[in-house]
């Protein structure tokens, strides 16, 4: 089983939504039993919380249904997931200096979600929290370009 774990700083609105759009693509692709997913925020902010009802709205105007709480990432999550993809070069700082801190004989790769995107001007996906609904749906079609790459790469390393 390959372990994704998709990383913001709320985990309200950027990092549900890659968890939701990623778990759709691999079940309608028939991978649900070789590839799950998670998410996280590096922030405390919003512990317990359902999505952003922004992000909720914008998902479920694409037939994605998002279920997740939000939780804070944790020591365990460097061992039990291989593949850490966070949504900015913030998430990405604070994800590597926390696996710094803690030592684990198996590391996750710890990636940029953009580097999947074939269509980037830049390698984050923008914070919507403080912006319109036309922001939370653009996040919606980067995530979207980003997972179908994402999971053809995951493919390609691991079930060939
Ligand atoms: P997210 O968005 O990191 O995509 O979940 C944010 C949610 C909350 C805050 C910032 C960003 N906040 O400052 O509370």
């Amino acid at each position: 089983m390959v372990k994704v774990l998709f990383v913001c700083l709320g985990n309200i609105c950027r990092s549900p939504i890659a968890e939701g759009v990623f778990r759709d693509l691999t079940e309608k692709s028939g991978l649900q039993e070789q590839i799950t997913c998670d998410s996280c925020g590096t922030s405390s902010y919003h512990i317990g919380e359902f999505p952003d009802e922004r992000m909720q709205a914008t998902a479920k105007k694409h037939d994605i249904m998002l279920a997740h709480r939000a939780r804070q990432i944790h020591r365990e999550d460097f061992s039990k997931f291989d593949y850490i993809i966070t949504m900015d070069k913030s998430n990405y700082q604070n994800v590597l200096s926390f696996k710094n801190r803690v030592s684990f004989n198996t590391e996750p790769s710890v990636m940029l979600m953009r580097n999947f995107d074939d269509n980037k001007d830049n390698l984050e996906i923008p914070d919507p929290y403080y912006g319109s609904d036309e922001d939370f749906e653009e996040v919606f079609e980067i995530v979207k370009r980003c997972s179908g790459n994402l999971l053809k790469f995951i493919q390609e390393e691991h079930l060939q």
